[in-house]
């Protein structure tokens, strides 16, 4: 079904007031998309619940909903949000932060599933901070888009503000102060990885410009559609607008998976274990770092003695775990990816603790490590809480280190030259090392 032919959703418009809250309905905005951005593509289809902006400091506590006996909302409109309710009972919430808008790419999969429950209860942000997600997906999607925001809309949850779906990157992202990429395409049957580069850095090239063109020129994006490295740099080179520094390859999800592994070996619970670096790419020449790690505060090699099991064992159950997962479930992993992704953000959004420091996928210009520049590469970085992140400098090499460090910065050095068309490099040119996979393609 093409999704242009879908209905939009005919929600009442209700007086609004500062203290209520409204629904936007889509004829509206289709209405001032096509006022005020001719330019932009006009395919997609959206839908719209929303609080009022003027009353966004407020909650819906006190639930009065008053439905206009003529104008009683229809089904295509998600429930709550087509309600009016009486705000200005709730005197508990005025330190309501100001409303934050969250684009989840890829929003109908099975990651999104779990971390759209996250977001909108407040587990990444805190429960003083409004929420608006606007959810991305792609014709095939849409009903199950829908789906989704109706799953959202029944659960109640205060924070969630306002839900839009679409098809159109240039509506999703509109002032947006984060982006999560989460959908890409897999790697199908008989499919060359540079197909998969080729097929992904076609979506990630028109997300940058998307986001380059309409979001907040602060927008945090975090790249989890693989191989989410080289799609964030697809996707920075065409935001030219936006810092650089601003877009993250996910490899939280590995660095949680070597926290796991080290704190098994060493008989210490999780949380004892700090200090990790995956460094490089997320695939399988990724480097799990244990000579800068740390257990209970002391270096890992001083806990787990046994060189061999950090060098092998420990290296490449990190390396190939995702492999390894979709195995077992048949299907990659989604709720501890959704779960990382969480992380991530909070790790930017909180100061990190005295001493710590965490793994995030960043351009690698002006690094400290000597790493090759112009790349997107897995490194330690702290954070103030205010968004932004330094590279961790304290942190020591030794030749095993180093040559791995190595071998996965030359495979983005390749990916980077099978990618040239679509990041202003001119020809493209793929002579990707052999052994080069996903961690699920083990
Ligand atoms: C993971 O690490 O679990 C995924 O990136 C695996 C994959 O290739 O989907």
């Amino acid at each position: 079904m093409a999704v242009a032919e879908l209905t939009a959703p005919t929600c009442p418009k209700q007086g609004l007031s500062s203290a209520q809250l409204s629904y936007l309905s889509a004829r509206a905005s289709r209405s001032r998309r096509l006022s005020f951005r001719p330019l932009r593509r006009t395919h997609g289809s959206r839908i719209s619940c929303s609080v009022n902006q003027t009353a966004q400091a407020q909650a819906p506590a006190a639930v009065q909903p008053e439905v206009p006996k003529s104008s009683k909302p229809k089904p295509e409109c998600f429930g709550v949000f087509c309600l009016t309710y009486d705000l200005k009972a709730e005197e508990e919430t005025k330190s309501w932060k100001k409303l934050i808008n969250v684009a989840v790419s890829g929003a109908a999969g099975m990651i999104s599933n779990h971390l759209l429950f996250k977001l909108a209860s407040g587990q990444v942000f805190g429960p003083d901070q409004p929420i608006a997600l606007k959810l991305l997906g792609s014709e095939r999607s849409f009903q199950a888009l829908e789906g989704v925001a109706m799953e959202l809309e029944d659960s109640l949850f205060p924070l969630l503000r306002e839900v839009q779906i679409s098809i159109d990157p240039y509506e999703v992202f509109q002032d947006v102060e984060w982006a999560l990429l989460i959908g890409a395409k897999p790697r199908g049957p008989g499919m060359e990885r540079a197909g998969l580069l080729d097929i992904n850095g076609q979506i990630f090239a028109e997300q940058g410009k998307a986001l380059n063109a309409v979001a907040s020129r602060n927008v945090k994006v975090i790249v989890v559609g693989n191989p989410c490295n080289t799609n964030a740099l697809i996707c920075l080179k065409n935001a030219p607008n936006i810092p650089a520094k601003n877009f993250h390859a996910l490899t939280r999800l590995d660095e949680n998976r070597a926290k796991c592994q080290l704190a098994l070996k060493a008989g210490a619970f999780y949380d004892k274990v700090s200090n990790v670096t995956i460094w490089g790419n997320h695939s399988t020449t990724q480097v799990p770092d244990f000579l800068n790690a740390r257990i209970n505060g002391l270096p890992v090699k001083e806990v787990i003695t046994d060189p061999k099991w950090l060098e092998e064992e420990f290296t490449e159950k990190v390396q190939n775990r995702g492999g390894v997962l979709i195995k077992k479930w048949g299907r990659s992993s989604a709720a501890s990816t959704a779960v990382s992704i969480a992380d991530a953000m909070k790790s930017l959004v909180t100061p990190t603790p005295e001493g710590d420091w965490f793994s995030s996928g960043v351009y690698t210009d002006g690094n400290p490590y000597g790493i090759a520049e112009g790349i997107v590469f897995s490194m330690p970085c702290r954070s103030k809480g205010d968004g932004d992140y330094e590279l961790v400098k304290d942190v020591i090499f030794d030749d095993y280190l180093l040559k791995r460090i190595t071998k996965t910065e030359a495979e983005l050095l390749a990916e980077r030259r099978c990618v040239a068309h679509l990041i202003g490099g001119g020809v493209a040119f793929c002579d990707l090392p052999e052994d080069t996979m996903l961690p699920g393609e083990m």
